[in-house]
Order: C-alpha cells, then structure tokens, then sequence
C-alpha cells in the first residue's frame, strides 16, 4: 500500500476516520491548519481508497508527532507501523535527531504501537487532555531518529 501526501482533497475522507476512530476527534480546521503551515502531512491508501494518515512537523532539530490515525475497519494490518516510520524517516531527513509525541494514558493501542517501534517514555503530563466532563493524564514519549531508515519516502 502506498505512502503519499496528504492534502485538502483528501479531508472529507480524513474527517469520515477521524470520526470513527477517535472518542475526541480534530476538527477539519486543526487538518487544515496542518496543511496549510506545512507540517509533514502523509496518507496510506489502497488505490483510492485512503486507510490512514500522519501528521507531524519538525522544529530545532526536533519532530513532534501530532495525529497518527488508521481507520478502525484495518487497524491491527501495520499500517499504523507503516505511516509512523514513514514520517519519522521525512523528519529525520529533514534534520530530527528525535521525535516526541503525547499519547492518552487509556489509549493502549497507540501506547503499544510507539512502545513497540523503539519510543521511549519520558514523561507525564497531568490532566492533559480532555475527556469529557473530566480531563485525562497524556503519557509523553521520546524516539532518537539516530537510528530510522533515510530516503524511504
Ligand atoms: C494507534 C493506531 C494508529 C495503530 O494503528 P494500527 O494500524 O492498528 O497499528 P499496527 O497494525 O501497525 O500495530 C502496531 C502495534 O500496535 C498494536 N495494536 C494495534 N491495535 C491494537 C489494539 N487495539 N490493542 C492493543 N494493541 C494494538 C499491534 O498489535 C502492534 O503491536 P505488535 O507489533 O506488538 O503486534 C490505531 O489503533 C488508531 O488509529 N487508533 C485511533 C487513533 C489513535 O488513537 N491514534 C494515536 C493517537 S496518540
């Protein structure tokens, strides 16, 4: 399946995932505010049917990933695994030497797939995010890019 940029044309189908995947979905305007400031912005797909997506920027020599989403019909496929490699390769590429990340602390699929691909957790961060009418930790991850893969975009 094939890695490629996302863009605006692809943002009804963006929003249709974002919806069903996430209990606290973006908003269209957070996707075009990614977009439109030229953050690193991927998309996974079969033919033309889009699977998933990545967006992450990359500032002082460090990349922060912001949204990584597989649809919820074809998660468990290492499409999330894909794009997220993917992504830390442009970043590297484009100077990273290490990537951060927020993740919930009741999201174990996410925590696993970071887990798994060599994040390491670094910090907590305390009724970080919303949840509700309560709010919920965020665990915060670190990844040296010292060892990601260059040039596979
Ligand atoms: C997190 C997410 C992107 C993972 O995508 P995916 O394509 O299903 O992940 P992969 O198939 O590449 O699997 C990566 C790892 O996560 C694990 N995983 C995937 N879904 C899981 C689940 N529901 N529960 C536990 N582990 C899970 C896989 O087993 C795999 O680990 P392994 O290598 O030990 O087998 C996907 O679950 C998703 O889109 N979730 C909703 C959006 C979200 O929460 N994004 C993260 C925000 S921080």
């Amino acid at each position: 399946m094939p890695i490629s940029l996302l863009s605006f044309r692809h943002l009804p189908k963006v929003m249709d995932i974002e919806q069903r995947a996430y209990p606290w979905p973006w908003t269209e305007g957070m996707f075009v505010d990614s977009l439109r400031n030229g953050h690193l912005c991927y998309c996974i797909h079969d033919h033309d049917t889009l699977l998933g997506y990545i967006i992450l920027f990359v500032a002082a020599g460090e990349s922060h990933v912001l949204n990584v989403c597989v649809d919820p019909d074809q998660q468990g496929r290492g499409l999330g695994r894909r794009l997220l490699e993917h992504g830390l390769a442009a970043a590297k590429d484009l100077g990273a030497e290490a990537a951060f990340l927020e993740v919930r602390v009741s999201n174990e699929a996410a925590i696993r797939l970071y887990e798994r691909n060599g994040f390491l957790r670094v910090g907590r961060r305390k009724q970080y995010y919303p949840a509700g009418d309560t709010r919920e930790d965020a665990l915060v991850y670190r990844r040296d890019l010292g060892v990601v893969g260059s040039g596979s975009k």
